[in-house]
């Protein structure tokens, strides 16, 4: 089962997508490695990328989910973006990093560079849409260490296999 470790900036996706990866000796994709460089540019510019910038990014990241397999680090704040991953790979859960604002901007802040703007945190997370009930995946606390982050994660990874 592909996995794909999503959530607004600074939420751990890159750090905890690696580790998840790692444990499970399965590949990892940056999702951000993905984007095309008009993308990237907005994006450094401080500007949200609309659903159409966004439309070819996620068909890149579901197709290198489908051909590689493992894990992916993709923000996939809406549904839609979701749907559009699950249309070319059905059996992919979803590892929802949630934290609150304050955590997140003091994270982004300690951070070194990046082609993150700080504006666009107030935009993800109001563009953010939550894991809805029939929806596969499950939604993990950033306060706790990476690791242990890590550790449920695999473990409900595990338990979802075991109930197949
Ligand atoms: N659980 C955690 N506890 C403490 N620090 C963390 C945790 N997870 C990540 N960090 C730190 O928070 C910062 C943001 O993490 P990371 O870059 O992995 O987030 P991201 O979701 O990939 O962000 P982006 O969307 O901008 O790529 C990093 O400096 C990372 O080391
Ligand atoms: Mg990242």
């Amino acid at each position: 089962m592909p996995i794909v470790v999503m959530g607004v900036a600074g939420t751990g996706k890159s750090t905890v997508g690696q580790l998840i990866a790692g444990a499970l000796s399965v590949p990892f994709t940056d999702g951000d490695d993905l984007h095309g460089a008009r993308n990237i540019a907005k994006m450094s510019g401080g500007q949200a990328l609309t659903d159409e910038d966004r439309r070819p990014w996620l068909r890149r990241v579901a197709l290198e989910l489908r051909s590689q397999g493992g894990v992916v680090a993709c923000s996939a704040l809406r549904r839609s973006y979701r749907e559009a991953i699950r249309e070319l790979v059905p059996n992919t859960v979803f590892v929802h990093l949630v934290g609150d604002p304050a955590t997140i901007q003091t994270r982004l802040s300690a951070r070194p560079a990046h082609f993150m703007a700080p504006g666009m945190l107030t935009s993800q997370l109001s563009i953010l849409e939550p894991l809805e009930a029939d929806e596969a995946g499950i939604e993990l606390d950033i306060r706790a260490t990476p690791e242990a982050i890590v550790r449920t994660a695999v473990d409900a990874y595990h338990a979802r296999l075991a109930a197949r």
